[in-house]
């Protein structure tokens, strides 16, 4: 009977979400409709009628059979009623999710590419707690100071600020971020040539659609960042993972027989292992992309964070034939949230980003763009970058203290603390680092698992440990959990450990090496 169906699916409905009551009509006559309750042609009971049988006013019944009719479920035939169109179509009713329902087999809905990009590479979710890597300390940002300026740019905003942008950014922001890459990170541009960005992910997007097509190679480093190949995947390349070791990436004959249309990079403090690129890698690897005219995509994502040795300058100052794209952000420095980051684009290839990032992004944020730009401007950039430098600075060592004690035993060595907010805790190749990584997580650490970061060889294991969000104070009480348990691994991964434990890992290796 109709009015029972109605009746009842008005109350799911009411119970479901408050929607006012001809609005459950509707729902519950459309889905009348769709599930074949009422069939093509049938007539609809009077509204007097259908209002007496459900409770409710003649006027909620005519608001809610108004919007079926106008959206072309029913018709009415003047002095005849109301009737359900000839072309609804019906589907088959919905399971619902009660006990007892018929359990329909699962339905595949995500495209291979869709299905690839939420099943491989992904973040594990890992709680924030001691040591998450990529994590930073959002507290010490002068938030007073950023509302104050985001509150000036706001009062002060012109109508274009609230429009999209397609210069590239706001200018002001574009220089001044020019100035900074081209005194700190050696980098050689001129403003025009800077790309305001939503950050390095979007950075990477723009690249993978506007310089490769479906199919093409795309080398990558192996271990690699998941974002980068995320980007990758999702454009539909051809991931090619090209192993590191000590030096940066290492491509060898049998990789150069897999020319690249794209290669991506992060040669200041390759992420995760923390390997910087040697002046003579970087050499042979500018010449090995200029014979396959591929394009490099650098991304410099924690270079404001050295903590020793000499700067490391960018990779994109060596090159002379303009095959470099430099990407950075202000995920690290300011906070993720900012969604903020830059792209730095060859002369030629200005023009083409700017409209294609017009197009398939429609930038805007003017006026935090703005705000920021008057930030670094005034100076409060480089303050907040001292600040959060000397903290990550003094976490790192304590957290290297914490540590010793492992490297004294010769059972690991770490690589990559010179700069960042995390380091790479070696272990000899055969080492679960997963078990140890979910072990470290009942003990309320978040450490990720080297292997994890790995695309095609499986000759690494490690944990990569982040300093930038770990208080300060916990630092050598967590650390030293983390070293006791490496010294005593759970049974799960001392099941592996056993066989090549004792040595210092030599480098990186090829895989099977
Ligand atoms: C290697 C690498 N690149 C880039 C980023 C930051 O990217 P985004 O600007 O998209 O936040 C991260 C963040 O952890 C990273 O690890």
């Amino acid at each position: 009977m109709l009015s029972e169906f109605l009746i009842a699916e008005m109350h799911r409905l009411e119970r479901d979400a408050s929607l006012p009551l001809h609005r459950q009509l509707y729902e519950a006559l459309r889905r009348a409709l769709l599930d074949g309750k009422l069939g093509a042609g049938e007539r609809l009971p009077s509204t007097r009628d259908l209002a007496h049988d459900l409770g409710v006013s003649r006027n909620t019944v005519v608001a809610a059979i108004n919007q079926l009719t106008v959206e072309g479920y029913l018709a009415s035939r003047v002095g005849s009623g109301t009737y359900v169109n000839d072309d609804v179509p019906q589907r088959a009713p919905r399971a619902r999710r009660q006990a007892g329902a018929v359990t329909l087999p699962a339905m595949p809905r995500l495209s291979r590419r869709g299905h690839d990009l939420v099943e491989r590479f992904c973040a594990s979710a890992l709680e924030v707690q001691p040591f998450t890597p990529g994590v930073a300390d959002f507290s010490a940002f002068p938030v007073a100071l950023w509302q104050r300026l985001q509150n000036k740019h706001w009062r002060m905003t012109y109508p274009d600020l609230l429009d999209y942008n397609a210069a590239g950014g706001y200018g002001p922001l574009r220089r001044a971020v020019a100035d900074y890459l081209r005194v700190f990170r050696s980098v050689q541009l001129d403003a025009d040539q800077v790309i305001i960005t939503t950050g390095t992910q979007q950075s990477l997007e723009l690249c993978a659609r506007l310089l490769a097509d479906h199919g093409d190679t795309v080398w990558v480093e192996d271990p690699a960042y998941w974002g980068a190949v995320k980007a990758f995947m999702a454009n539909g390349l051809q991931l090619h993972p090209v192993p590191v070791d000590d030096e940066g990436i290492a491509p060898s004959a049998a990789d150069e027989r897999q020319p690249p249309r794209l290669i991506y990079l992060t040669p200041s403090h390759q992420y995760p292992t923390g390997a910087v690129m040697s002046l003579a890698r970087r050499h042979q690897l500018l010449a090995c992309a200029r014979a396959h005219q591929a394009w490099v995509l650098e991304d410099d994502y924690d270079s404001e964070f050295r903590f020793s040795g000499p700067p490391i300058s960018s990779l994109e100052g060596l090159d002379v034939d303009e095959r470099v794209l430099y990407m950075g952000t202000f995920s690290k420095v300011l906070y993720p949230g900012i969604k903020l980051g830059y792209l730095v684009v060859p002369k030629g290839l200005v023009a083409a980003f700017k409209q294609a990032h017009y197009d398939l992004n429609r930038p805007g944020q003017m006026p935090q763009q703005a705000a920021l730009a008057e930030f670094i401007e005034m100076g409060h950039f480089s303050s907040a970058l001292r600040r959060s430098r000397q903290s990550y600075a003094e976490r790192r060592s304590s957290l290297l203290a914490a540590l010793q004690p492992l490297l004294q035993a010769g059972v690991a060595h770490i690589s990559g603390a010179d700069q960042g907010l995390h380091l790479c805790l070696r272990l000899p190749s055969g080492v679960d680092d997963q078990a140890l990584a979910r072990a470290a997580g009942e003990r309320g650490i978040t450490v990720r698992p080297l292997s994890a970061y790995c695309l095609a060889r499986d000759d690494l294991s490690g944990l990569v440990v982040g300093y930038g969000y770990a208080n300060p104070k916990d630092i050598p009480r967590w650390g030293k959990v983390l070293a006791d348990m490496v010294l005593e691994p759970p049974r799960s991964a001392a099941a592996r450990v056993a066989a090549p434990r004792g040595g210092r890992v030599s480098g990186l290796g090829r895989p099977g090496a």
